[in-house]
């Protein structure tokens, strides 16, 4: 709940700036006070009038309004706010951000603030992985800036992938997570996610389907509970939580070590869909089409890192989580499964191809603990993330 908050809503310039309308709802549903500020582009998109009805106050939209200055000067307003939200944020302001550059009221007003920001990208998929935003990006959360999404989808420009705008209502519960209790602040939690990528020659692979949606929903669960994040990632669809820990790795090998180089922690959530077999030995040369016959592959089991951490007998972390993906007797070869690996609790869920879960934005999981199996409903995996993290948070209490 967000009673006696007060949000400075910045909107800037992007399709995405219409779901800036149901956000401004959202908040103000949860008791915020909304105050909006539009950029000149954000009013390309939505109209000051719309935004004001639905903030039910004033919109600030240009620096040298006197008027506002006399009312309330740009300094003022922004340090009245307990929280500055960018929603949708561009790739523009955020460049600003990077550089501290003030050239119109948004950006003077996230210069001239120490009220903590928050902020919702929003862009097309080439702007959002240029390495100019990369740059950005790491800059504005080194300054300690949060960062919610986005996410992968369609986007207006008839592309796909990381870029839309979260939703307004993760948008909302994130900032919700923002002002709430912090139950794992100085606790250290270690996540694995993604596939990994085991080499047969320098060309090719052996790999997975595994996107990394759910581990990366998991560590930013996590974080906005106050954790400090360690993510172990292999090559994952999508990107990596801001704020992490962030180890990226390729194969099952590299991330046992980066895994081991990462203990202790308080406790550790193995999302990571790890290979289970690598080449016996890979090619440090492309294979050659050849006429006496086929290439074999021979195959080496790799290490199983959930169950090597689950048994460690000093140092083992306080509470271990595995995942399950199985495509029948889910909860019977779950709760097999926590028993041999020797974890505290199996996140088990169904991948069989007709429930779409494996690279889809839901999950319909089953936990098992020493209690039992206690069947989930089907949810977006942001929400099966924040439910996991509150359960562990309240596990480490
Ligand atoms: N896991 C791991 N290291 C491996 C294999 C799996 O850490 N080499 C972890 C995964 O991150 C996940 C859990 O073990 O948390 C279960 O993975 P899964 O592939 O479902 O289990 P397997 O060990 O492969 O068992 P099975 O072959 O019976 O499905």
């Amino acid at each position: 709940m967000l009673q006696d908050k007060r949000i400075l809503l910045i909107l800037t310039g992007g399709i995405a700036a219409y779901k800036g309308l149901d956000l401004i709802r959202r908040l103000r549903e949860r008791g915020a006070a909304v105050t909006p500020v539009l950029t000149r582009a954000a009013e390309q998109f939505v109209t000051p009038l719309s935004v004001s009805a639905l903030a039910g106050e004033k919109v600030y939209r240009d620096l040298f309004d006197l008027t506002d200055e006399a009312e309330m000067g740009h300094i003022q307003l922004s340090r009245s706010a307990d929280l500055i939200l960018v929603a949708p944020a561009t790739a523009d302001i955020m460049a600003k951000m990077a550089q501290g550059r003030a050239d119109d009221l948004a950006s003077t007003l996230l210069l001239a603030t120490d009220t903590p920001v928050m902020i919702a990208p929003a862009m097309n998929v080439r702007m959002w992985d240029h390495p100019a935003t990369r740059r950005n990006l790491a800059q504005i959360a080194d300054d300690g800036v949060a960062v919610v999404g986005p996410n992968d989808g369609d986007m207006a420009c008839g592309e796909y992938g990381p870029g839309r705008m979260s939703e307004p209502l993760e948008i909302a519960a994130a900032v919700e997570a923002h002002f709430g209790p912090k139950p794992l602040a100085g606790k250290h939690v270690l996540v694995t996610s993604g596939p990994t990528h085991e080499p047969i020659d320098p060309v090719r692979y052996i790999a997975n389907r595994s996107s990394g949606a759910q581990g990366a929903a998991v560590a930013g669960a996590l974080l906005s509970l106050g954790a400090e994040v360690t993510f172990v990632t292999g090559p994952a669809d999508v990107a990596a939580p801001t704020g992490a820990r962030l180890v990226p790795v390729q194969t099952a090998q590299e991330m046992q070590v980066a895994v081991d180089a990462a203990l202790p922690a308080d406790a550790a959530v193995f999302a990571a869909a790890v290979a289970d077999w690598r080449m016996a030995t890979a090619s440090d040369r492309k294979l050659k089409k050849s006429k006496d016959g086929l290439p074999v592959l021979e195959f080496a089991e790799n290490p199983d890192i959930l169950a090597g951490v689950s048994q460690m007998t000093a140092g083992r972390p306080g509470l271990v989580v595995g995942f399950a993906a199985e495509t029948d007797d889910v909860e019977a070869h779950a709760t097999a499964k926590r028993a041999r690996k020797g974890c505290d609790w199996i996140v088990a869920n169904d991948v069989s191809p007709e429930t779409g879960i494996m690279g889809g934005s839901e999950n319909a999981v089953i936990l098992i603990t020493e209690d039992g199996a206690d069947p989930w409903p089907r949810m977006p995996k942001a929400e099966v993330a924040m439910r996991l993290a509150q359960r562990i948070a309240d596990a480490l209490m």
